[in-house]
């Protein structure tokens, strides 16, 4: 008999198949047992009916728990009553294994932070089994995007002696003799040496920040993906993000569709953004529009900003919230930008930058810019920033040996699998997650 998995049940309708996989969920009417299974590609209602198989089978079915594991066998039947258009009427039943106890996640409501303790177990659910398929997929689409276009993957060491995003939030790590390195807080400064090997490359790695802060959007451990190219300019990054934005977007719409529809996401954003044209703002103009927000609405409790200062969450909600696809806000000031950003010819206070804010009150998901390519401007900006020289010789080099403009930005994979799903935390948005409250498992 053929082993099929769920997914591609539809192939084999009116065959006899077997599955192997585990029960989710059972009920029964006398002398039928339903049993709901999963196998990690789907899930799929089995009909036991007495008489279609020994009845030691048909008795035992009326009894399995929660995670038993089994070999079932029976012919597969259109019916648009069951979820996922198709049953099983099973015809022969093997159990695999019984649990050793009960099982902790019931089909009753469960609390986040239970359902997080025991996330080892909760993967095996449908709700992260889908967010969890779309990360996968947008991993791979990643991958398709850049490499279609000749990007070179390159790995960025984690171990780092320096910092790239600023000093408050590293992860020190002992090396030997009382000597200190750094987790990575992004792979771009390594990414810049690979532009000027390789003309355009992409890091796709895990990053790390040192995050005291209790938020629904930050991760002590994130994944990013960071394209870096040899004389682009700061408008055509602009040009690249939106076109790898809105290519994910469509290849989940594309690829996702059950997924989307278990997590209930209403696409409605996702199918403009798949569109691109993403509206881009002046820092000047989103300060601007932010007070207006905040003096028309003042249930929303908004605090007004001054020029020059960097958004919060909740105002980067706000200004998302007046549009139906993601943003650029551009041009921020120098002073709440990183150390490496390329000055505006026609504004030297603000940087040729751009952030990315997704829609539905999302906000940030990429972070970019045009980076200085002179090297007595760097060195300067090294300088004022108060980092040491001396571990940035390295990164000095690639501009005095044929510097040339360029410019990258780095997307956070959760951030984006947060967005693309819909759901409210970012812990849910990768297997296990490490946060300031959280450690285990
Ligand atoms: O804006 P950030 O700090 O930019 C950089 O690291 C640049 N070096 C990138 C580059 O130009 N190559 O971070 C980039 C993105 C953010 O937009 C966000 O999506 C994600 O990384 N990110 C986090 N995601 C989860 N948890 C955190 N603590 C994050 N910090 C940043
Ligand atoms: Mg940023």
């Amino acid at each position: 008999m053929r082993r099929v998995f769920i997914e591609e049940i539809s192939k084999y309708e009116g065959q006899e198949i077997l599955i192997r996989g585990w029960v989710m969920g059972r009920r029964s009417k006398g002398k039928i047992h339903f049993l709901t299974l999963r196998d990690g590609t789907g899930f799929l209602q089995a009909t036991v009916f007495k008489g279609e198989l020994p009845d030691e089978e048909f008795e035992q079915a009326d009894h399995l728990p929660q995670e038993a594991a089994l070999e079932v066998s029976g012919q597969v039947k259109a019916d648009s009553r069951a979820p996922g258009g198709y049953e099983l009427l099973v015809r022969s039943l093997k159990v695999v294994s019984l649990p050793r106890k009960e099982y902790p996640i019931t089909p009753k409501e469960h609390g986040v932070d239970f359902l997080m303790d025991h996330r080892h177990l909760y993967l095996r659910h449908r709700r992260p089994w889908a967010v969890l398929r779309i990360r996968d997929e947008l991993e791979r689409a990643i991958h398709d995007f850049f490499g279609e276009r000749g990007f070179v993957r390159m790995d960025a060491p984690i171990l780092t002696p320096n910092a790239v995003e600023g000093t408050t939030d590293l992860f020190e790590v002992d090396l030997f003799d009382g000597e200190k390195a750094y987790l990575s807080q992004s792979g771009q400064l390594y990414a810049e040496a690979g532009a000027m090997a390789f003309g355009k490359v992409y890091t796709f790695g895990p990053t790390f920040r040192a995050e005291r802060s209790k938020t629904r959007r930050h991760l002590l451990e994130f994944w990013m993906i960071e394209p870096e190219v040899a004389f682009m300019t700061h408008e055509e990054n602009m040009q690249l993000q939106e076109e790898l934005v809105a290519y994910l977007v469509g290849r989940v719409l594309e690829e996702k569709k059950r997924e989307l529809e278990i997590l209930e996401r209403d696409t409605t954003v996702l199918q403009t953004t798949a569109q691109g044209n993403y509206p881009r703002i002046h820092y000047t103009q989103a300060v601007e529009m932010v007070n207006k927000i905040a003096q028309e609405r003042p249930e929303l409790e908004l605090a007004p900003m001054q020029w020059g200062d960097d958004f919060g969450a909740p105002h980067e909600a706000a200004l998302t919230g007046q549009f139906d696809r993601p943003i650029f806000v551009e041009k921020y000031p120098a002073a709440v930008k990183a150390f490496y950003m390329e000055p505006d010819p026609e504004d030297p206070r603000l940087v040729l930058n751009a952030d990315l804010l997704a829609p539905e009150g999302v906000g940030e998901i990429i972070g970019g810019s045009q980076r200085i390519h002179d090297p007595e401007l760097l060195l300067q900006k090294i300088r004022e920033h108060g980092l040491p020289e001396e571990v940035f010789d390295w990164y000095m080099d690639l501009r005095l040996f044929g510097t040339v403009p360029h410019s990258g930005f780095g997307i956070g994979l959760e951030r984006t699998v947060r967005w693309i799903c819909g759901i409210e935390h970012i812990r849910e948005a990768i297997p296990f997650p490490r946060m300031y409250t959280r450690m285990r498992p």
